[in-house]
C-alpha cells in the first residue's frame, strides 16, 4: 500500500470532482486548465474578465492538445475529447456544479480576497476553493468568507505540464476533507505533493528566490548578466537563472521577492533595478533569439540599487 503522504488526512474522507472551475485565463490559469481536463477527464471551465484573454487562454490549451497529438503522446480521439473538456465563460455561473474551482488571477490579496467572495455567491458549500499563489497567506485569503473551511493552496511550478512537485497549502481554517480531497486531486493529476506551512513563499519560492535574488545582486552590483549565468552553471540547475526568471514571469518573481522581503528584510534584499527592469515590463532579459536585450541591460547598470 502506498505510504499516505505526511499530513495528509485519511483519502476516505475525499470529495469527488467531477467537475472544475479555473478563474483566470492567463498562461498558469491555461496550464492548469489542460492539466486537469487532460489528468481527470472532466469538463473544466475557465473564466476571465474579457473575451480576448479568455480566447487566448482557451486557445493556448487547445494548442497543446494538438502538440500532444502531434508527438503521438494521445490519439486523435482522446484530442477531440480534451478539447470539448476544457471551454470559456465570461461569467462564474457555469461553476454552479462545481466541486473544485481554482484561481490563478493577479498576485494580489485584496483582488483574490474579491475573487473568492464572489465565487461563495456562485458554488456550493462544498466546492473546494484552491489558490496558485505564489506567495501569499492562504488563511488570510480565506478570512471573511462564509466557508473558509474550504480553502486551500495548490502551488505548482512552471511547466506546470513537465514539473512533478505540487505544494499543497493548509490554511488555519482549512479542514479535513477539504485538504483530503486536494490531496486525492493532485494524486489523480500525477503529481507529487507536499504539505507546507501557510508561510511567506510556503517552501521552494523562498528557497528559489534566496538564490535568485543574490543573482540578481550581484548583476544589480556591476557582475556582466552573461558572467552571473555562467557563474552560476557549476550550480547544475535545469536551466540559467535569467532564463527561468523569463519563464517563470518578471514581475512574478518580483512580487514573490517583494513578499519575503516583508516577513524577512535581512535575507530578501529588494533591487531597485531589477523594480526598474520590471516596471519597464520587460518580459525576460533575453529576447526571443535567446539575444540579450540591450534595454534590459542598461537598466542594471544604470541607476542606483
Ligand atoms: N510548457 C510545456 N511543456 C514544456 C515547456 C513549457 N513551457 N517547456 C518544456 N516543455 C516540455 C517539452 O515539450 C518536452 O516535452 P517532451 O518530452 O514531451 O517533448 C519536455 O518539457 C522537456 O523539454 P526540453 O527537452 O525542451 O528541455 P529541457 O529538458 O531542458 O526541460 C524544462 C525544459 C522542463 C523547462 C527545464 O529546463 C526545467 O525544469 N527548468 C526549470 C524550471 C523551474 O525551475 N520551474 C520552477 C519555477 S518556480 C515556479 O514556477 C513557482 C512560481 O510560484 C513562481
Amino acid at each position: 500500500r502506498a505510504k499516505r503522504p505526511a499530513g495528509a488526512p485519511a483519502k476516505e474522507l475525499a470529495r469527488p470532482v467531477t467537475k472544475v472551475g479555473v478563474v483566470g485565463a492567463g498562461l498558469m490559469a491555461s496550464q492548469l486548465a489542460l492539466l486537469f481536463a487532460r489528468r481527470l477527464e472532466v469538463p473544466v471551465v475557465l473564466t476571465d474578465l474579457d473575451r480576448d484573454r479568455l480566447d487566448k487562454g482557451v486557445g493556448y490549451a487547445h494548442g497543446e492538445i494538438d502538440k500532444l497529438l502531434g508527438k503521438g503522446r494521445i490519439s486523435a480521439d482522446k484530442a477531440n475529447r480534451l478539447k470539448a473538456l476544457i471551454t470559456g465563460s465570461l461569467t462564474k455561473d457555469a461553476f454552479a456544479d462545481a466541486d473544485f474551482v481554482i484561481e490563478a488571477v493577479f498576485e494580489e490579496m485584496s483582488v483574490k480576497q474579491k475573487v473568492f467572495a464572489e465565487l461563495e455567491e456562485h458554488v456550493s458549500a462544498e466546492c473546494v476553493l484552491a489558490t496558485n499563489t505564489s506567495s501569499l497567506s492562504v488563511t488570510e485569503m480565506a478570512s471573511g468568507l462564509r466557508h473558509p473551511e474550504r480553502v486551500v493552496g495548490f502551488h505548482f511550478f512552471n511547466p506546470v505540464a513537465v514539473l512533478p512537485l505540487l505544494e499543497i497549502v493548509r490554511g488555519t481554517g482549512t479542514d479535513d476533507a477539504t485538504l483530503a480531497t486536494a490531496f486525492a486531486t493532485g494524486k489523480a493529476l500525477k503529481k507529487s505533493c507536499v504539505l507546507v506551512k501557510d508561510a511567506p513563499a510556503f517552501v521552494v519560492n523562498r528557497i528559489l528566490l534566496r538564490l535568485m535574488a543574490e543573482i540578481v545582486q550581484t548583476v544589480d552590483e556591476g557582475t556582466p548578466i552573461e558572467v552571473a549565468e555562467r557563474a552560476a552553471a557549476p550550480l547544475g540547475l535545469p536551466m540559467p537563472p535569467f532564463v527561468l526568471m523569463g519563464l517563470v514571469g518578471p514581475a512574478i518573481a518580483l512580487h514573490v521577492n517583494e513578499t519575503l522581503h516583508g516577513a524577512f528584510p535581512d535575507r530578501f534584499p529588494l533591487s531597485a533595478k531589477f523594480a526598474a527592469f520590471v516596471r519597464a515590463g520587460k518580459a525576460g532579459v533575453y529576447r526571443p533569439d535567446f539575444t540579450l536585450d540591450p534595454e534590459a541591460v542598461a537598466i542594471f547598470a544604470g541607476g542606483t540599487s
